[in-house]
């Protein structure tokens, strides 16, 4: 009784990332045709090595321990399994010490393949990179390897082609409402439509950075609503962002300048936040004139942000000129 009430403590002060993890294959709500794939392997017992790679929260680190949980037992787990990330070390050494020894140890007891998850992988060294392939060659009768990474160039041509290559998506809106949905009930979040909406845009398709935001936003405010979660988020909201526009196109340099920049420190927003959904709201109108007021930004960028805000408003107003007197 003790220890139960012991563990649901553990689990409520656990970051919901890691409370709401899929815990086997059919948990995950995405990219479903990878998972029959590789449930195809398992049922075959013909797993081949794996690289994972895509944009970070869309469940490759979640799906290789779902994967290892279905193949091994939870005590042959750590003696089946090794799990390398990026706070191990990513050089030679690693390859040549506790990888290739795990790998060319057999089990006695117990018949099949051990697993080696080198989660990451993009941040081992190149001399990393080519003694693996050796290693990976020598002991596949003995070990799979399933490598995970962000960016797929960063893996050597030579270790792409020893793999069978996934490529997880990022996650899309339909996917993400329901799993949202799940945790507010387990939650009991208090939130509004468009709240959720914020949630889902801000986090494109990265279901790790919504669950974060959906924790922190309702912690802070109680409350989740687009404002709480933009304002949770450090994002403009957009009315801050109409009335940018507003001022920089109908108000005298000065005033506009000094209001965008009131507005800026008073909600400790970041210029290149500011620049973006600006971008996005006149990008639906007139793109040439967003391209414009864009490289007129680009051109001071690097600058501090003082001199950034004010190219900024300038490119607004020489624009808004420009149409004054073509009108005229
Ligand atoms: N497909 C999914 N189904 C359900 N939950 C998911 C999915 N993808 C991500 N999540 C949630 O996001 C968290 C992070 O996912 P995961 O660690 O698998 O991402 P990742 O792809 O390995 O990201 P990174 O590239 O940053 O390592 C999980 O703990 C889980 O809560
Ligand atoms: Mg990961």
């Amino acid at each position: 009784m003790a220890s139960t009430s012991k563990l649901s403590n553990q689990a409520r002060n656990l970051p919901w990332v890691e409370k709401y993890r899929p815990q086997s294959l059919d948990d995950l709500i995405s990219h479903q045709d990878i998972l029959s794939t590789i449930q195809k392997f398992i049922s075959e017992d013909r797993l081949p090595h794996l690289l994972f790679y895509g944009p970070p929260g869309t469940g490759k680190t979640s799906t290789i321990l779902a994967c290892a949980r279905q193949l091994y037992k939870d005590k042959e787990f750590n003696s089946m399994v090794l799990e390398l990330n990026a706070s191990d070390d990513r050089g030679i050494d690693v390859v040549r010490g506790p990888i290739l020894s795990f790998a060319s140890t057999r089990t006695i007891f117990k018949k099949g393949f051990k697993l080696v998850i080198l989660d990451e992988a993009d941040a081992m060294t190149q001399d990393a990179q080519n003694a693996l392939r050796r290693v990976i060659e020598k002991f596949t009768e003995n070990t799979r390897f399933c490598l995970i990474c962000n960016y797929l160039s960063k893996i050597i041509p030579a270790l792409q082609s020893r793999c069978t290559r996934f490529r997880f998506g990022p996650l899309s809106q339909t996917q993400m409402i329901p799993r949202l949905e799940h945790v507010i009930r387990q939650e009991n979040i208090d939130i509004t439509p468009d709240g959720m909406k914020a949630i889902v845009t801000l986090s494109t398709g990265d279901m790790r950075r919504s669950l974060n935001i959906l924790q922190s936003t309702s912690m802070a405010y109680g409350k989740v609503t687009e404002e709480t979660v933009y304002t949770c988020t450090g994002h403009p909201l957009r009315s801050d962002i109409a009335n940018i526009l507003d001022w920089a196109l109908n108000k005298d340099f000065t005033t506009a300048y000094n209001q965008i920049l009131q507005l800026k420190t008073l909600k400790g927003l970041a210029l290149h936040d500011i620049l973006t959904e600006v971008h996005l709201l006149i990008h639906r109108g007139r793109t040439a004139f967003a391209f414009f007021c864009f490289f007129r930004y680009r051109l001071a960028s690097g600058t501090n942000e003082k001199i950034q805000l004010s190219s900024m408003v300038a490119a607004f107003q020489a624009v808004r000129d420009l149409v004054v007197s073509d009108a005229s």
